[in-house]
């Protein structure tokens, strides 16, 4: 298989790109990459497989897409390429237009007009909405995003359900789950809080730190990506998640005790806009494919503060990329 997988610097993408030349030398992996903010190359830099290539360049790009596309024989496209973080979308709204609308968009085209049969959409449980206490929406739950972020996220998904139903792509979309682990961004609440603990710096938590998310690791959800790949059914949208969830200060109080922090560091601080109190998804669909969450909270959080106290030089650089 060739595949072209787009946001491979990033935290899913790498972490994908990883196990998948790990599981399957045999395929070529190609990694298109725009190195914006969140990028981090030191994620692969140990990755010196002659079947793994790496392009900087934007999925807005069309004759770029195309080029590579024409190259390496493209037969599934991978999209992780994203504006991700909600705080941002708040602020930036243009940008999360762009690159996740726009940039979707475009990438449609190109497999449409190179024959590419199968496109996987990396989404989020954030297009549901915020859901009441201990309901858990199904694949077919109505969207209702909250912010910028969910919705440009859903926004994506509606053109692949189009293009789907016009021009017959092969598309699945598999909407996540909150996902944690190595190589994540330092903006959001996990990195953002153990690099804090270490450094002794404060960690405001939005309002009273009541609202919950269903944490997931992220290698449970690159194994549900593989699943999808191998035994998904064309054309369908799976759920991804552990259907189990924690509050932000229950998260907070985890990483404290993992690093002997210091809870005092926590800061209760304004509410953020439109704050969604909580996701929930229904994930029998991609059960039924064989596919369950292995790492839970306790474990996947120990290892994830291990990573960042012993890969310093990743976080630690104001060069970041
Ligand atoms: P985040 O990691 O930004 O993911 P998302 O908003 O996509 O779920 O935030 C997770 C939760 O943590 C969310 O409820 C907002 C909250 N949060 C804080 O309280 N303080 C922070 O500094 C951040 C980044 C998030």
């Amino acid at each position: 298989m060739h595949i072209l997988v787009t946001g491979g610097m990033g935290f899913i993408g790498s972490n994908f790109i990883r196990y998948h030349l790990k599981h399957y030398p045999q395929d070529e992996v190609i990694n298109l990459d725009l190195l914006s903010y969140a990028a981090n190359q030191l994620s692969l830099a140990d990755i010196t497989q002659l079947n793994y290539h790496f392009y900087q360049g934007s999925i807005n790009d069309l004759t770029l897409v195309q080029e590579i596309v024409q190259q390496h024989q493209i037969s599934l496209i991978i999209n992780f390429a994203g504006e991700s973080d909600v705080d941002r979308s708040l602020t930036k709204s243009d940008v999360f237009v762009q690159t996740n609308v726009a940039g979707v968009n475009n990438l449609i085209n190109v497999a449409l007009k190179e024959n590419i049969p199968r496109f996987i959409q990396i989404s989020t449980d954030e297009v549901y909405g915020s859901l009441p206490a201990l309901e858990f929406a199904a694949e077919d739950a109505p969207l209702n995003p909250s912010s910028p972020y969910s919705a440009t996220k859903a926004s994506a998904e509606l053109l692949l359900l189009a293009a789907k139903k016009s021009y017959q792509l092969g598309i699945n979309i598999i909407r996540s789950a909150n996902n944690y682990g190595p190589r994540q961004y330092q903006e959001k609440l996990i990195p953002k809080a153990i690099i804090a603990f270490l450094k002794g710096n404060e960690i405001p938590l939005f309002g009273k730190g009541l609202e919950t998310r269903d944490w997931l690791y992220v290698n449970d959800n690159i194994r549900a990506i593989e699943t999808v790949i191998h035994s998904g059914k064309i054309g369908e949208i799976y759920n991804v998640g552990t259907q189990k969830e924690l509050s932000n200060f229950a998260v907070l109080q985890a990483i404290a005790k993992n690093l002997s922090g210091d809870s005092s560091l926590i800061r209760f601080t304004r509410q953020r806009p439109g704050h969604d109190q909580r996701y929930g998804v229904q994930t029998a669909k991609i059960k039924e494919l064989g596919w369950q969450p292995e790492v839970d909270f306790g474990l996947g959080i120990k290892k994830t503060v291990t990573w960042y106290q012993t890969n310093r030089s990743w976080w630690d650089d104001k060069n970041y990329r």
